[in-house]
């Protein structure tokens, strides 16, 4: 797909903004603090419908204004889209409003409408950081593109909520409450988890291809998911049945502890180079190397499962890697139609590109 339009208003630096990308590579430059990453968390935000970068969305409201938008049209295979969002400043928080072809949406009808890829600096700490940058990036990604999954998870994430402020209010717990919370969180579970784990699978295939094709003697880098509580991953009766049960037999624990101990939310995902975990024994070089493995894989699986070559955003990463790998990225994510590059100055790619320079919120092309 290509995203063939975006309009900002005061959204972040940005007064007021027309951009017209160009179908492949689009490279923005400039110096710090000129808006690079902010028009890249715009475009993002036609994809997901939030920052990627902040969960304080009052923040993307130019200072001193009280409404911001990004408006976009994109091309898809067989049709267009046009996309609108607001934010809307309410005291210190703010509301997000959006559109759909002129037609206003929730959130989760808007969410997926194009589909993104993002990688950012923060993207290179997903193999050594916590396990939540893992279960994010599941989420991100299975959240774009199944309505479903997104409406798993926010029931989920409520369910789990209610149940924790139980586990902490401290007073006489009440049983059935719990039991009944526990029904919820199994179900809504095993189909978080299914899910989880079929996607995790193919990311594996498609980052060990990736890996394996850049360091062909290098062991090889493998991908697991690791449920909680660790068990076998079938049908979803089964996991149902078996997540239910690990849920009433933690109880007594939870109660101990006072915190929700067992479920998806405590999931991870793993990686490895041969039988060593990347986490504690890869090197800097080789973490990285896994981290542009995985991203080139999501990109890929995101491609085969929704048969669209998501627009692809790297803010700032190339400029993170050495000449080699930055070819070697850009080549290994496959057949895609459009991308955005940031950095602070040109990089050195043989690819042919659209250029940019960003200074102070206005944008010009170069090239
Ligand atoms: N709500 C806002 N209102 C006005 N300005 C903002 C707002 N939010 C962020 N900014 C400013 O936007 C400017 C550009 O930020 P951005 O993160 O896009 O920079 P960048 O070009 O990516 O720089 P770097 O190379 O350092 O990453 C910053 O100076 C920041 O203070
Ligand atoms: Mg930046």
């Amino acid at each position: 797909m290509i995203v063939r339009s975006v309009t900002l208003g005061s959204f972040r630096n940005y007064a007021a903004l027309e951009f017209a990308p160009s179908a492949g590579l689009n490279i923005i430059v400039g110096r710090n603090a000129q808006g690079k990453s902010n028009l890249l968390e715009a475009i993002a935000m036609l994809g997901t419908g939030k920052s990627f970068r902040t969960g304080r969305e009052a923040e993307l409201v130019q200072r001193g204004q009280s409404v911001a938008f990004v408006n976009g049209m994109a091309e898809l295979a067989r049709s267009r889209i046009t996309l609108a969002c607001r934010v809307i400043l309410q005291g210190n928080a703010a509301r997000k409003s959006y559109t759909v072809d002129g037609a206003p949406v929730r959130y989760a009808k808007f969410l997926g409408s194009i589909k993104v890829v993002t990688f950012v600096p923060a993207d290179l700490l997903l193999v050594s950081g916590p396990p939540s940058l893992r279960r994010a990036m599941l989420n991100i990604t299975l959240s774009q593109e199944r309505a479903t999954y997104y409406a798993d998870l926010a029931r989920y994430t409520k369910q789990l909520a209610q149940k924790s402020a139980h586990l902490r209010a401290g007073e006489q717990p009440d049983r059935e409450l719990l039991a009944a919370y526990n029904v919820v969180l199994a179900d809504l579970g095993a189909r978080l988890m299914l899910a989880r784990a079929r996607y995790v699978l193919q990311l594996a295939q498609a980052a060990a291809a990736a890996h394996r094709h850049w360091l062909p003697t290098s062991p090889p880098l493998t991908v697991g998911y690791r449920p909680n509580p660790a068990i076998e991953v079938p049908d979803e009766a089964t996991l149902r049945g078996d997540l239910h049960a690990a849920l009433e037999a933690a109880l007594p624990r939870e109660l101990l502890r006072r915190q929700c101990l067992v479920g998806p939310h405590r999931d991870d995902v793993e990686l490895a180079l041969g039988a060593q975990p990347l986490a504690q024994f890869g090197s800097q070089g080789q973490q990285r190397t896994a981290v542009l493995a995985l991203k080139a894989a999501e990109y890929a699986v995101v491609r085969e499962r929704t048969g669209e070559a998501p627009v692809l955003l790297l803010d700032d990463v190339l400029s993170e890697l050495d000449a080699e790998r930055q070819e070697a990225f850009l080549g290994s994510v496959e057949g895609y139609e459009q991308a955005f590059v940031t950095a602070t100055a040109v990089p050195g790619l043989k690819v042919g590109s659209a250029q940019y320079v960003v200074e102070a919120a206005r944008l010009s092309r170069i090239r």
